[in-house]
């Protein structure tokens, strides 16, 4: 190989790793959602004694995390879990499930 080419080579390599970074700002819907597949079912639909979340409407899944998050919804596990994401994310979240 040419000592051109395998510049061109090494930007090549190098750029996805100056990509990840940026992107890792917040993580996308898909990949928090992966996040609720242990309990909610793979893409949210449950096979167990679990709510499926895949398929509830957009609106539906934020009020139900905002509410468990405040504390004004009772639950077990989701109030401990709906603190550590942020607007922004359970936006991303319900996004994801709403399939929209
Ligand atoms: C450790 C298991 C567990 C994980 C992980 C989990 N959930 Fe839940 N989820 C539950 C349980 C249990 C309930 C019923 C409420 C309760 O008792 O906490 C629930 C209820 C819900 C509901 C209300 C469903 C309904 O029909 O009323 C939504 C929406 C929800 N979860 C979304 C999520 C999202 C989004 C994630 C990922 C960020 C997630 N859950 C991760 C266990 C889990």
């Amino acid at each position: 190989m040419k000592p051109r080419n395998s510049w061109m080579l090494a930007v090549l390599v190098v750029m996805p790793l100056v990509v990840v970074p940026a992107k890792a700002e917040m993580a996308s819907g898909a990949v928090l959602a992966s996040t609720c597949y242990s309990c909610h079912g793979t893409g949210g639909k449950s096979a167990g004694d679990m709510p499926t979340i895949a398929g509830k409407s957009d609106k539906f899944i934020v009020n139900k995390l905002k509410s468990f998050r405040s504390g004004k919804l009772p639950s077990t596990v989701m109030g401990r879990i709906a603190k550590g994401f942020t607007d922004a994310e359970m936006a991303a979240l319900a996004t994801f499930f709403s399939g929209k």
